[in-house]
This record gives structure tokens, C-alpha cells and sequence, in this order.
């Protein structure tokens, strides 16, 4: 099984990852890793990432502790602008999309969510060095994945209550790992 590839802390997901019993306590995300997750990644749908227990983890937590999935995604330039408050041509505006972000039941509560979304957002913030990405954009499902992601600085971009679309600045993103 390949290991995780410095400055990153997830892996590209294998076909064993997809079989390991994960369980986020949301079924569509457990589904999704268990029969999309492989498939997608290989036809370059949505690339998924999985952190899996390393060996300085408590033996008794799961094989993969979490998982997310990356894609470009296009933004409404106007939204966009609304959180930037900037001027913004009227055409689509190009991001990234954090498409899923879940992490084992038996491994939540460790901070294990927040090394995940920080992994995404650098190889998102390497990504927008070699092609246009004004952001990032998730989709809250719930009440409390929008506090979630309200804590590292994602607002709103929509009115549509859910699932709530939530945007982070690009320079935002870069900005966590300026000193690195
Ligand atoms: C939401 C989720 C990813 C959080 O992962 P986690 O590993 O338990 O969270 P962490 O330990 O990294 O917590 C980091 C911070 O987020 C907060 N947080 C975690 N879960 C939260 C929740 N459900 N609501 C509000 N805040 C939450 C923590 O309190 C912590 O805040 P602090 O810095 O003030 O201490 C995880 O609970 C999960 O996978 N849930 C089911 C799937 C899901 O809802 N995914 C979201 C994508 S739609």
C-alpha cells in the first residue's frame, strides 16, 4: 500500500481503502467510499484521498481514519464577488470543489477532520499554482458540517439553506500555509 507523499499527510485511495469498514455515521459518504470512491478517481471524476491509521495511532482505531474527494467545480461569478467584495468578470468563475470530507466514527473528536480539510487545501493551494482557482467551494449537508467548516473561515455563498454551498478565498487558503 503506497505511503502518504510529503508535504501531505493522505494517500491516494487504493481499492483495499474502499473495503476497510469505514463508517462516518452518514450512509451516502460510507456508500460513497465503499462502491464510487476507486471507480470515480479512476476516470478522474473526484479524486479521493484517504488518511489512513499510521503506526504512532492507537492500534484500536480503523484502517482509514477519513477521507475527501477533489474536483474542479465553476462558481456563480456574482456569489463569488459577494463574499470577495470584489469586481469580478460575469462569466463562471473557476474553484475547487471539496466534494466529501468524512472521517471514521471511531476516530472523530481527534482533530482528524481538521488534518483532512488542511491536506486538501494544500494540494488545492499547489493545484492554483498551475491552473486558475479563485476558491474553494463545499457542500454543507448538514447544520453541523456548515459549523465545521465555519470554523476555518468558509461562509456562506448561497441562500439555498441545504445543502449549503460555502466558499474559502484561494489567498485565504494559501495564506494558512505561508510560513511553511
Ligand atoms: C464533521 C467531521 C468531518 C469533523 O471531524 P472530526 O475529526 O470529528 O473533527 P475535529 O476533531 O478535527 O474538530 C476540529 C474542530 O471542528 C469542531 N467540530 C467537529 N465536528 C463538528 C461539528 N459536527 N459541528 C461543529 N463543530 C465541529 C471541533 O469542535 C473542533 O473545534 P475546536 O478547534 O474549537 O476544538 C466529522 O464529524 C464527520 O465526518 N462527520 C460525518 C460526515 C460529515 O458531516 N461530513 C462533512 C462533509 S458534508
Amino acid at each position: 500500500m503506497s505511503e502518504p507523499q510529503f508535504p501531505y499527510a493522505t494517500s491516494p485511495i487504493e481499492p483495499a481503502d474502499a473495503k476497510a469498514g469505514f463508517s462516518c455515521g452518514n450512509r451516502a459518504l460510507d456508500d460513497y467510499l465503499a462502491r464510487h470512491a476507486v471507480s470515480n478517481d479512476a476516470d478522474g471524476i473526484g479524486r479521493a484521498y484517504v488518511l489512513r491509521r499510521s503506526l504512532v495511532d492507537p492500534p484500536h482505531l480503523p484502517l482509514v481514519l477519513g477521507f475527501y474527494t477533489l474536483s474542479m467545480a465553476l462558481a456563480e461569478s456574482t456569489q463569488v464577488a459577494g463574499v470577495l467584495d470584489a469586481k469580478l468578470p460575469g462569466y463562471p468563475m473557476p474553484v475547487a470543489l471539496i466534494g466529501r470530507l468524512a472521517v471514521d466514527q471511531r476516530a472523530q473528536g481527534r482533530r482528524v477532520g481538521e488534518r483532512l480539510l488542511l491536506d486538501a487545501l494544500r494540494r488545492i493551494v499547489d493545484a492554483s499554482a498551475i491552473l486558475g482557482c479563485i476558491g474553494v467551494v463545499v457542500d454543507a449537508k448538514t447544520e453541523d458540517a456548515a459549523r465545521f467548516y465555519s470554523k476555518y473561515d468558509f461562509v456562506s455563498m448561497s441562500k439555498v439553506s441545504w445543502p449549503r454551498r460555502m466558499f474559502l478565498p484561494i489567498g485565504t487558503a494559501r495564506g494558512a500555509f505561508s510560513e511553511d
